[in-house]
């Protein structure tokens, strides 16, 4: 059975395969016009959505198939009274594959190991896969190629967003420098980083962490950055990491430190005035509306890639 839970399983061929057939599928829908008639995909939502949710429901209507919105919150699960195991058992009787938003990647592999169908990890707060197939789509549609190129990531690197791009980044030979606070609340975990060395020693990616954003920076060809108060966070929280957070804002100022192509990416959601400031945002240098749209064209590759028919490469 073939899931997509994380980056670190999924093998360099696969990442890319999928990527080239997300770009011809933008460059050509109609092709997969009929690809999923009469499949049906189950989404299961702990957490908000509007990306996510809406990418791969339109993206199975535009396939000939249909998805199911579904709020775990309201189901037997969400109230305590069905084990998750029940729910996969139960859930692949009916529907062709289930995209999982969760809290915790455990539970997302618990329904994994109890599906007959494929699930696909559509957020944890350890991961979040798709969206990065669809970054690295993006950044290969701008700037041609992967090899070579420095992606920085500026902000809060113990991040689902962050560990999904050293995977993915490491295995298609993206260099990927963190500038993030000091300390293990802000850094990449470090058995993500350990898992994207060994994948950076077969593509000669460099991987870095470093605690200074205008080194992180530095002739970078693209930065990244994300929200500080992701899903899980508790709002209470908030002004504690905002003051650590800081001096990692993607500003005008810090984007000059990078190459004059720089390219400014970021997953949203995004809060205006935190993590990025709007002029950047808004700005000559940000693609974070193809961004989004690439999310789409993404979602197409990783379903065809996961429930076949695949249409030709
Ligand atoms: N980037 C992303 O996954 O956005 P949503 O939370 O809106 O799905
Ligand atoms: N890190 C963010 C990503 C949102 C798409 C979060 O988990 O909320």
């Amino acid at each position: 059975m073939r899931h997509l839970l994380s980056l670190a399983d999924w093998p360099r061929e696969w990442i890319e395969e999928t990527i080239e057939q997300g770009l011809q599928i933008k460059r050509d829908p109609c092709q997969v016009a009929r690809a999923l008639e009469g499949r049906v995909l189950l989404m299961l939502f702990q957490k908000p959505s509007l990306r996510t949710r809406l990418s791969f429901e339109v993206a199975m209507l535009q396939m000939g198939g249909h998805a199911i919105f579904y709020d775990l919150g309201t189901s037997p699960w969400g109230k305590g009274k069905e084990s998750l195991a029940d729910v996969a058992r139960t859930a692949s009787r009916y529907v062709d594959a289930i995209m999982a938003r969760l809290f915790q990647q455990a539970d997302l592999e618990e329904l994994a190991a109890h599906a007959s169908v494929p699930v696909i990890n559509g957020l944890t707060d350890h991961e979040h896969p798709c969206q990065v197939l669809g970054d690295l789509m993006t950044i290969r549609e701008k700037k041609g190629r992967w090899r070579g190129l420095k992606l920085a990531y500026v902000g809060d690197g113990h991040n689902n967003v962050t560990h999904s791009l050293l995977l993915g980044g490491a295995k298609v030979g993206l260099n990927v420098s963190v500038g993030c606070p000091e300390g293990p609340d802000f850094e990449p975990d470090p058995a993500v980083l350990q898992r994207a060395r060994e994948a950076a020693r077969q593509t000669g990616a460099v991987i870095e962490v470093v605690h200074e954003a205008r080194g992180a920076v530095a002739q970078a060809d693209i930065v990244y950055t994300d929200t500080w108060m992701s899903y899980h966070i508790p709002p209470e929280e908030r002004s504690a990491r905002e003051r650590r957070l800081r001096p990692f804002q993607v500003t005008a100022d810090l984007l000059r430190q990078a190459r004059p192509d720089v390219v400014f990416m970021h997953c949203l959601p995004a809060e205006r005035g935190a993590e990025v400031t709007e002029d950047v945002i808004d700005g000559p240098h940000s693609i974070v509306f193809d961004q989004a749209e690439n999310r789409l064209h993404i979602q197409k590759a990783i379903l065809l890639r996961l429930l076949g028919p695949r249409a030709p490469v």
